[in-house]
């Protein structure tokens, strides 16, 4: 039954994998409302991929374990839907496109979902034209994947997704194989998607320079657990502030955090370099 929600919603979820000792997801409550652009980091190992899972129902169905709690995509209970039509609703870009990748060229891959589904041809010709144009890689609709760069490769990925029309996507680190230029790429393929798209996007992510200013919320984990959880500025001046944490602070709000306790700055944390430069060039101008 759907019912009308957040287009996340996470109620107490511990999950345990099969055979593993411990859960790697503790007691976790999540709500990411429609239209959000939430995005997602914590040091290596403490769940994120895993949390991933359990969005688009690889955690259960696929994965088997201990599922304690409820999660909601789009009003749909997880546990109970099966993975196909989760498909439709909520899209997973993994770290390596390769696992989205199987067919002899792009225009196959991207039809594949959407011809399980028994769409009629017309149908998915027309869908398969849109998502290839809106990641704009139209012209290689009929190359192998192995043929294309890295960058292409996780632009085809995200066709592949786009073409079932999910209304959440969540990219697991989509750029953690690219170099920066080509992350950026792929960076203002999401902004534009959620420019033009009325979608809600879930981003996991250690380089928060590139996306901060962009999310309408951070969220940090740490040994399973959401530690920090709300307005990005807000989150990262207080992830300064807790050194302990291991994530990617960025270096502007680092040094932010510096020129503040030394007295030579104050006023609200800076996303953006820009954002960091006006407020230097507002203290060069008072003195
Ligand atoms: N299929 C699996 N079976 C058993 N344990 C797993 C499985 N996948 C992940 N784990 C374990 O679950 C924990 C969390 O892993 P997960 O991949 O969710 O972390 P992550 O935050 O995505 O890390 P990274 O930043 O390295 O991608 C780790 O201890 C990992 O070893
Ligand atoms: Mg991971």
């Amino acid at each position: 039954m759907k019912t009308e929600m957040a287009a996340i919603e996470i109620r107490n979820l511990t999950y345990k994998y099969q055979n593993a000792e411990a859960p790697v997801l503790q007691n976790l409550n999540l709500t990411i409302e429609k239209g959000e652009f939430a995005l997602v980091s914590g040091p290596s190992g403490c769940g994120k991929t895993t949390l991933c899972r359990c969005l688009n129902g690889l955690i259960p169905h696929f994965y088997g374990g201990e599922l304690e709690g409820e999660i909601f995509v789009d009003g749909l209970n997880v546990r109970e839907t099966p993975p196909a039509k989760l498909a439709s609703h909520v899209g997973l870009i993994f770290q390596n496109p390769e696992n989205q990748l199987f067919s002899f060229n792009v225009e196959r891959d991207v039809a594949f979902g959407l011809e399980n589904l028994g769409v009629p041809p017309e149908e998915i010709r027309r869908r398969v034209d849109w998502s290839l144009e809106l990641v704009g890689i139209s012209d290689l609709k009929d190359r192998a994947p192995w043929e294309l760069s890295g960058g292409q490769q996780q632009k085809a990925a995200i066709a592949c997704v786009l073409a079932m029309q999910p209304s959440i996507i969540v990219f697991d680190e989509p750029t953690s194989f690219l170099d920066p230029l080509t992350a950026r790429g792929i960076f203002d393929v999401i902004a534009k998607l959620r420019r033009k798209l009325d979608l809600t996007v879930v981003v996991v992510e250690h380089r928060l320079e590139a996306l901060a200013a962009h999310a309408s919320r951070l969220i940090l984990m740490d040994h399973g657990k959401i530690i920090l959880n709300g307005e990005p500025r807000k989150i990262l001046a207080e992830a300064a502030e807790r050194l302990s944490l291991k994530v990617g602070i960025p270096s502007v709000i680092l040094l932010h955090r510096r020129l503040s306790k030394l007295g030579i700055l104050e006023g609200l944390t800076p996303l953006t370099t820009s954002e960091m430069a006006a407020q230097l060039r507002g203290v060069l101008n008072r003195d």
